[in-house]
């Protein structure tokens, strides 16, 4: 990579400058620290720095040839020598550290002897053992930096982390679940399949219990963990249950406890049920069978009929999986809003009645938008909703009809690019957009609003590519979101 900007740093004076007011707390004056934002963010950055700051440490805002320790996160040596001989600097630091020597310097109160762990390591000689072949995979680190096709080459390996992450899930253990999830979804971005654990060295995302899956599957061609918890009766049963619409892997986990491993054993427990979770056994079986596109479009068309006669001009969007390109999904999920904001207001409750008395209603919950006005940025169920299942004719009709999960929220037209955006999916893609505008953005990303801490504002959006262009975000469309 060329230098962008060659800038002369103008010997010591610059550096005394910058940093001549910090000099009377600094306890440490033979140590000068400069905190590599490449890979930190932003926000981590000026965290630590204030944080070594109090604890007496000079931490330097530029790079300067006092600079003693490169403090940096997630890079090698050579690619910390590169970024700064990018922006001008070709003098050598006397130490390239890993963010572990300052969390442990701070943690001791002062500067802790330097390990050899502590040292940055070079990159692995990319042509050492096979050249180009062995050359590792480079990944953005956020999935939503990434393109995630429907397709992708490595399905073997993320078949076998998701479902080790739909286990984790099920046992409530979340931060496991995401690990598993967020592996998962850079295997998916990757060019072509994965044949030597190697090529995945410094991959963002893989740890060291997805590695081993992901090894495990290239010697022994399936994983030994995945296999063995396919088999497992409590993910079974934990599976079968939480299928029944209603039913949380909380109350799965309790009726799983109390022996109930499946319908029948539901049915004979005399247990009593509440409302949704009465409708999910009745329907059971349609639930489960997931929605085809032909399917989502007839309820799209049914939902429209009835939003367009209460409020002429209504506008309905399938987002979701759908929107994504899925040919199927579990539910349809449907946005409604009026370009003329303040119209939509009240439009579930005629919608619902509309719907029902034509008999296309076989369960719904309606839930009111939270009036407290102050819900915040990171409020997600703010939106007039309502959780139905359809009562749907079949094409050739003759009476019969299946049951499909439709997901029906309102919006306000100022709002409606965020929450287009945030129905979309998929969920890891939702989470990882949000986590890029908190940690690398200072900003807080909703399905109702953007808002900069910074700034202390709301920044306004009417279409998904204004939203990205806030964030900094190359423009991802919805079809490469499937991460
Ligand atoms: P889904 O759970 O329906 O996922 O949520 P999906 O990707 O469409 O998958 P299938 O095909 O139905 O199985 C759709 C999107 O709506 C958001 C989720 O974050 C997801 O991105 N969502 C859903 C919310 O934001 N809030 C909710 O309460 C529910
Ligand atoms: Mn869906």
């Amino acid at each position: 990579m060329l230098p962008l900007k060659r800038r002369k740093v103008s010997s010591a004076n610059s550096g005394a400058s910058a940093s001549h007011s910090r000099d009377e707390a600094c306890k440490f004056p033979q140590v000068v620290l400069y905190l590599l934002e490449r890979k930190m963010g932003t926000s981590r950055r000026s965290f630590l720095t204030e944080l070594g700051r109090g604890k007496g440490f000079r931490v330097d805002e530029n790079f300067t040839e006092s600079v003693t320790h490169v403090i940096s996160e997630k890079n090698s040596s050579d690619e910390v020598r590169r970024w700064l001989s990018s922006r001008g600097h070709h003098a050598t630091p006397v130490h390239l550290l890993d963010v572990s020597w300052f969390t442990e310097s701070l943690s001791e109160g002062r500067p802790v002897d330097i390990l050899s762990s502590h040292r940055l390591t070079d990159e692995q000689p990319q042509l050492e053992s096979g050249g180009e072949q062995m050359a590792t995979f480079s990944l953005p680190v956020y999935a939503c930096q990434r393109r995630t096709g429907l397709n992708h080459h490595n399905e073997v390996f993320t078949d076998a982390l998701s479902l080790l992450a739909e286990n984790a899930e099920l046992c409530q253990d979340e931060g496991r679940a995401l690990a598993f999830r967020r592996a998962a979804a850079a295997l998916k971005a990757l060019p072509e399949p994965v044949t030597d654990v190697r090529r995945l060295r410094g991959c963002p995302c893989l740890g060291q219990r997805s590695l081993a899956v992901i090894q495990d599957i290239l010697e022994n061609g399936t994983s030994q963990e995945a296999e063995s918890t396919r088999r497992c009766e409590r993910y079974r049963a934990m599976k079968l249950l939480t299928g029944i619409f209603g039913v949380g892997a909380k109350t799965a986990d309790l009726w799983f406890r109390e022996g109930v491993r499946n319908l029948p054993q539901l049915r004979r427990s005399g247990r009593i049920l509440n409302r949704a979770q009465r409708a999910g056994v009745a329907h059971y079986d349609d639930l489960m069978r997931g929605v085809t596109r032909a399917e989502a479009h007839a309820v799209v068309q049914i939902a429209r009929e009835a939003a367009v006669a209460e409020l002429p001009g209504a506008q309905l969007t399938l987002a979701g999986g759908f929107r994504r390109g899925k040919p199927s999904g579990h539910d349809v999920d449907l946005l409604i809003t009026h370009p003329q904001e303040g119209l939509e207001e009240g439009l579930i409750p005629k919608m619902v009645a509309r719907l029902e008395a034509q008999d296309f209603l076989l369960y719904h919950k309606s839930s009111k938008k939270s009036n407290s006005g102050s819900s915040g940025a990171s409020s997600m169920d703010g939106f007039e909703r309502c959780l139905c299942i359809f009562k749907l004719p079949e094409p050739d009709d003759g009476g019969l009809w299946r049951a499909i999960r439709v997901d029906l929220t309102v919006v306000p037209a100022g709002q409606s690019a965020f929450a287009l955006l945030g129905w979309t999916g998929s969920k890891l893609f939702e989470r990882e957009l949000r986590r890029w505008a908190s940690r690398e953005k200072n900003m807080s990303l909703s399905s109702h609003a953007l808002y900069d801490n910074r700034q202390g504002e709301y920044l306004e959006a009417a279409t998904e590519e204004e939203i990205f262009a806030h964030l900094s975000l190359e423009y991802v469309p919805p079809t490469e979101r499937n991460a």
